[in-house]
Protein backbone atom coordinates (compact mmCIF):
# COMPACT_ATOMS: atom_id res chain seq x y z
CA UNK A 1 0.00 0.00 0.00
CA UNK A 2 2.98 2.44 1.00
CA UNK A 3 4.52 1.35 -2.27
CA UNK A 4 1.46 2.30 -4.66
CA UNK A 5 0.94 5.21 -2.85
CA UNK A 6 4.31 6.40 -3.65
CA UNK A 7 4.34 5.20 -7.17
CA UNK A 8 1.09 7.40 -7.59
CA UNK A 9 3.01 10.27 -5.94
CA UNK A 10 5.87 9.59 -8.49
CA UNK A 11 3.68 9.69 -11.02
CA UNK A 12 2.10 12.71 -10.48
CA UNK A 13 5.40 14.35 -9.96
CA UNK A 14 6.77 13.43 -13.56
CA UNK A 15 3.05 14.91 -15.06
CA UNK A 16 3.36 18.27 -13.57
CA UNK A 17 7.33 18.14 -14.30
CA UNK A 18 5.75 17.28 -18.23
CA UNK A 19 3.48 19.78 -17.88
CA UNK A 20 5.62 22.54 -16.58
CA UNK A 21 8.12 21.51 -19.50
CA UNK A 22 5.75 21.52 -22.39
CA UNK A 23 4.68 25.52 -21.16
CA UNK A 24 8.26 26.45 -21.04
CA UNK A 25 7.83 26.52 -25.51
CA UNK A 26 11.78 27.20 -26.20
CA UNK A 27 12.69 24.37 -23.90
CA UNK A 28 10.53 22.03 -25.15
CA UNK A 29 12.43 20.92 -28.20
CA UNK A 30 15.57 19.05 -27.47
CA UNK A 31 18.28 18.19 -29.84
CA UNK A 32 20.26 15.22 -28.93
CA UNK A 33 23.82 14.12 -30.94
CA UNK A 34 24.70 10.46 -31.75
CA UNK A 35 27.81 9.92 -32.58
CA UNK A 36 28.48 8.22 -35.86
CA UNK A 37 31.53 5.88 -36.16
CA UNK A 38 33.74 7.38 -32.80
CA UNK A 39 37.52 6.92 -33.07
CA UNK A 40 36.62 4.26 -36.07
CA UNK A 41 34.37 2.09 -34.13
CA UNK A 42 31.62 0.95 -36.00
CA UNK A 43 28.98 1.43 -33.80
CA UNK A 44 26.22 4.51 -33.31
CA UNK A 45 27.04 6.24 -29.74
CA UNK A 46 24.40 5.83 -27.84
CA UNK A 47 23.21 3.11 -29.98
CA UNK A 48 19.95 4.28 -28.42
CA UNK A 49 18.54 7.50 -28.07
CA UNK A 50 14.89 8.58 -26.25
CA UNK A 51 13.44 11.58 -27.26
CA UNK A 52 10.04 13.39 -27.22
CA UNK A 53 7.86 14.26 -30.06
CA UNK A 54 8.98 17.16 -31.86
CA UNK A 55 12.78 16.84 -30.67
CA UNK A 56 15.56 16.48 -32.86
CA UNK A 57 18.71 13.75 -33.42
CA UNK A 58 21.66 15.46 -35.00
CA UNK A 59 23.82 12.67 -36.44
CA UNK A 60 27.59 13.49 -35.89
CA UNK A 61 30.46 11.64 -38.78
CA UNK A 62 33.04 11.19 -36.31
CA UNK A 63 34.75 8.16 -39.23
CA UNK A 64 34.50 8.23 -42.71
CA UNK A 65 32.05 5.81 -44.92
CA UNK A 66 29.04 5.29 -42.96
CA UNK A 67 25.96 6.06 -43.81
CA UNK A 68 21.85 5.90 -41.94
CA UNK A 69 19.10 3.29 -43.48
CA UNK A 70 15.66 2.89 -42.15
CA UNK A 71 15.10 -1.11 -41.00
CA UNK A 72 11.66 0.04 -39.50
CA UNK A 73 9.15 2.80 -38.29
CA UNK A 74 5.79 3.33 -36.73
CA UNK A 75 3.11 3.70 -38.74
CA UNK A 76 2.58 6.69 -40.33
CA UNK A 77 6.27 7.73 -39.80
CA UNK A 78 8.39 8.80 -42.82
CA UNK A 79 12.31 9.04 -42.04
CA UNK A 80 14.17 8.51 -45.22
CA UNK A 81 17.43 8.25 -43.49
CA UNK A 82 20.86 9.65 -45.08
CA UNK A 83 20.10 10.68 -48.40
CA UNK A 84 21.26 8.65 -51.58
CA UNK A 85 19.89 5.45 -49.56
CA UNK A 86 22.21 2.14 -48.95
CA UNK A 87 25.00 2.38 -51.49
CA UNK A 88 26.02 6.56 -50.40
CA UNK A 89 28.32 7.02 -47.50
CA UNK A 90 29.62 10.33 -45.81
CA UNK A 91 33.04 10.87 -44.16
CA UNK A 92 34.42 12.44 -41.15
CA UNK A 93 32.65 15.64 -40.17
CA UNK A 94 28.89 15.56 -42.22
CA UNK A 95 26.00 16.19 -39.86
CA UNK A 96 22.52 14.48 -40.26
CA UNK A 97 19.65 15.76 -38.11
CA UNK A 98 16.28 14.39 -38.32
CA UNK A 99 12.89 15.85 -36.08
CA UNK A 100 11.19 12.59 -34.71
CA UNK A 101 7.51 13.53 -34.72
CA UNK A 102 5.29 10.29 -34.44
CA UNK A 103 6.19 8.23 -30.87
CA UNK A 104 7.49 4.39 -31.60
CA UNK A 105 10.86 2.77 -32.25
CA UNK A 106 12.66 3.58 -35.14
CA UNK A 107 15.47 0.69 -35.73
CA UNK A 108 18.33 1.88 -38.59
CA UNK A 109 21.77 0.27 -39.70
CA UNK A 110 24.73 1.67 -41.70
CA UNK A 111 24.52 -0.19 -44.82
CA UNK A 112 28.61 -1.10 -45.09
CA UNK A 113 28.71 -1.52 -41.32
CA UNK A 114 25.49 -3.64 -40.38
CA UNK A 115 26.78 -7.16 -40.45
CA UNK A 116 29.81 -5.84 -37.64
CA UNK A 117 26.94 -4.32 -35.51
CA UNK A 118 26.51 -1.02 -36.78
CA UNK A 119 23.24 -0.49 -35.92
CA UNK A 120 20.96 2.13 -33.80
CA UNK A 121 17.54 2.71 -32.54
CA UNK A 122 15.76 5.89 -31.94
CA UNK A 123 12.88 5.90 -29.60
CA UNK A 124 10.11 8.03 -29.76
CA UNK A 125 8.04 8.36 -26.52
CA UNK A 126 6.30 11.11 -23.94
CA UNK A 127 8.95 11.53 -21.67
CA UNK A 128 12.01 11.23 -23.78
CA UNK A 129 13.53 9.08 -21.34
CA UNK A 130 14.56 5.26 -21.31
CA UNK A 131 11.50 3.62 -19.36
CA UNK A 132 13.42 1.40 -17.69
CA UNK A 133 15.79 4.18 -15.71
CA UNK A 134 13.90 4.39 -12.22
CA UNK A 135 12.29 7.34 -11.54
CA UNK A 136 10.75 7.51 -15.80
CA UNK A 137 9.48 4.04 -15.19
CA UNK A 138 6.40 4.93 -13.26
CA UNK A 139 3.81 3.29 -15.68
CA UNK A 140 5.01 -0.51 -15.17
CA UNK A 141 6.06 -0.89 -11.67
CA UNK A 142 2.46 0.17 -10.86
CA UNK A 143 1.14 -2.38 -13.27
CA UNK A 144 2.83 -4.73 -12.22
CA UNK A 145 2.85 -4.16 -8.38
CA UNK A 146 -0.88 -4.61 -8.03
CA UNK A 147 -1.44 -8.23 -9.46
CA UNK A 148 1.95 -9.02 -7.17
CA UNK A 149 0.08 -7.40 -3.93
CA UNK A 150 -3.60 -9.30 -4.72
CA UNK A 151 -1.69 -12.80 -5.39
CA UNK A 152 -0.15 -11.90 -1.94
CA UNK A 153 -3.24 -11.28 -0.10
CA UNK A 154 -4.75 -13.91 -1.94
CA UNK A 155 -1.83 -16.64 -0.92
CA UNK A 156 -2.43 -15.37 2.60
CA UNK A 157 -5.69 -15.99 3.22
CA UNK A 158 -5.66 -19.24 1.41
CA UNK A 159 -2.78 -20.30 4.46
CA UNK A 160 -4.44 -18.38 6.89
CA UNK A 161 -7.44 -20.49 6.51
CA UNK A 162 -5.59 -23.65 6.05
CA UNK A 163 -3.53 -23.11 9.43
CA UNK A 164 -6.48 -22.56 11.35
CA UNK A 165 -8.10 -25.75 9.88
CA UNK A 166 -5.28 -27.74 10.76
CA UNK A 167 -4.77 -25.96 14.03
CA UNK A 168 -8.12 -27.28 14.67
CA UNK A 169 -8.30 -30.63 13.53
CA UNK A 170 -4.99 -31.19 15.94
CA UNK A 171 -6.91 -29.41 18.18
CA UNK A 172 -9.80 -31.35 18.56
CA UNK A 173 -7.82 -34.76 17.79
CA UNK A 174 -4.44 -34.44 20.18
CA UNK A 175 -5.12 -31.60 22.33
CA UNK A 176 -7.13 -32.35 24.69
CA UNK A 177 -5.76 -36.06 24.89
CA UNK A 178 -3.14 -35.38 27.37
CA UNK A 179 -5.12 -33.23 29.69
CA UNK A 180 -8.07 -35.46 29.38
CA UNK A 181 -6.15 -38.94 30.10
CA UNK A 182 -4.27 -36.36 33.28
CA UNK A 183 -7.44 -35.43 34.61
CA UNK A 184 -8.69 -38.90 34.64
CA UNK A 185 -5.92 -40.64 35.84
CU1 LIG B 1 29.41 2.42 -40.81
Amino acid sequence: MNRREFLRTAGGATAVAGAVSASGSAAAQQTKEVVVGPGGSLVFDPETVYVKPGDTVKFVWESDGHNIVVESQPDGANWKGTKGGASKLYDTGYEYTHTFETKGKYQYFCAPHKTAGMVGTVVVNESGTAPSSGGGGEVNPEHMGVPIQAHFVGIATILAILVSLMFTFFMLKYGESPHASGGNG
